[in-house]
């Protein structure tokens, strides 16, 4: 049995806990050899979580990255610091393993992708790895529905995060839209060619921009995307994962965005409006090591391992990021804009 990779985790803030939980799921993969934040203290906590005799512990990732010499390096850190960090790994020698959004512009996603040339860097853009989303997509797939035409998603929800987020500018596009866009081009199987989308922070609003937006995706071969979401949502709210509504030339699928998954197709009888069946289609039984963040790091070390690539690898990914971009844009200029390619 190969030994684990020697790993490296810089930012420790609450997403990291997850990350720390599922990195148990794998001791044979990974070996803690240090723990990075700019609050000592946040690294130190998370250290001692992670139950490691005598890692490194501090603030400065040039330092960490010189005095523990890891293989890996896992990029907890917010959003504006991920180029800096994961550049700074990559330039070491480490593979990448980053939090989602990988960049906070087109022109970094581009440096980003060509820094990890000859490294892994790939994005934990963990709402992929969830069973019920896998069912439908494989739906989708076997042609249940036909050709796919319309998909549309909903996103309802009012979380108080305190925090970077409250401050933000396109709080919703950037820190969340990004895990509906990422599952409609993994339902789809395509990348979006074009976007037209209204942003605005709704009254009483607790985030400073960008609560809430509307966008309209044109995808490859012609279907369309229609997402509406709200982090301002008080009240009845849907799932993290969206409700979705997918149609196709021979009929629709309903997911609720937990396991309730509907495929209703119209029977032979004539009518105005034609009698449908409806049935039940199973979420896929990914397991505990293969839904979110640890289905998300499995198959980073799986690729480490076989030399193949990893799903959410940054060059794939980058298509998710240029929708939220692009959706950004739009919503700027008030115009339909291209989605643009790596
Ligand atoms: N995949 C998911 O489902 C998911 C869920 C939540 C958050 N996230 C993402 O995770 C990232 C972090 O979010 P969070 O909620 O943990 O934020 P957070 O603010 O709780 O933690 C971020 C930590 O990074 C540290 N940090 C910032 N710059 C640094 C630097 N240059 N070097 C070292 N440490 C640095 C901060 O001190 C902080 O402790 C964000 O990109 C967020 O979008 C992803």
């Amino acid at each position: 049995m190969a030994s684990p990779f020697r790993v490296l985790q810089v930012g420790c803030g609450s997403i990291s806990s997850a990350w720390l939980k599922a990195a148990a799921l794998f001791p044979d993969d990974i070996s803690f050899v240090g723990f990075v934040d700019l609050s000592l203290e946040a690294a130190q906590k998370r250290a001692a979580e992670s139950g490691t005799t005598a890692p490194f512990t501090g603030t400065d990732v040039a330092k960490a990255l010189a005095e523990t010499r890891p293989e890996v390096v896992f990029d907890c850190t917010v959003p504006a610091a991920h180029e800096a960090v994961t550049c700074a790994a990559l330039a070491a020698g480490a593979h990448v393993l980053g939090e989602k959004p990988m960049a906070s512009s087109i022109d970094e996603a581009r440096r980003m992708i060509a820094a990890a040339a000859k490294r892994h860097y790939a994005i934990t853009q963990t709402r992929r790895a969830h069973g019920s989303l896998r069912a439908v997509a494989a739906a989708v797939a076997s042609g249940a529905i036909g050709r796919l035409h319309t998909i549309n998603a909903d996103f309802y929800m009012g979380p108080h995060f305190g925090g970077f987020r409250e401050e933000m500018a396109h709080v919703l596009l950037l820190d969340m839209a990004i895990h509906s866009f990422d599952q409609a081009r993994c339902l789809a199987a395509k990348n979006a060619t074009h976007v037209y989308c209204h942003e605005y922070n709704p009254p009483g609003s607790w985030f400073r921009h960008g609560a809430s937006a509307m966008a309209i995706f044109e995808m490859e071969g012609g279907a369309v995307f229609n997402y509406r979401g709200s982090w301002c949502a008080e009240g009845e709210r849907t799932s993290w994962e969206c409700g979705w509504r997918l149609i196709g030339d021979k009929g629709t699928l309903q997911w609720d965005g937990a396991s309730s998954i509907q495929l209703s197709l119209p029977s032979a009888e004539e009518g105005f409006l034609r009698p449908f069946e409806t049935t039940t289609i199973p979420p896929l039984d990914l397991g505990q090591k293969g839904s979110g963040h640890a289905g998300i790091m499995g198959d980073f070390f799986r690729a480490l391992r076989t030399g193949g690539t990893p799903e959410t690898a940054a060059a794939r990914n980058f298509g998710s990021l240029a929708m939220v971009l692009a959706a950004v844009e739009s919503a700027r200029a008030g115009q339909r804009i291209a989605v643009p390619a790596i």
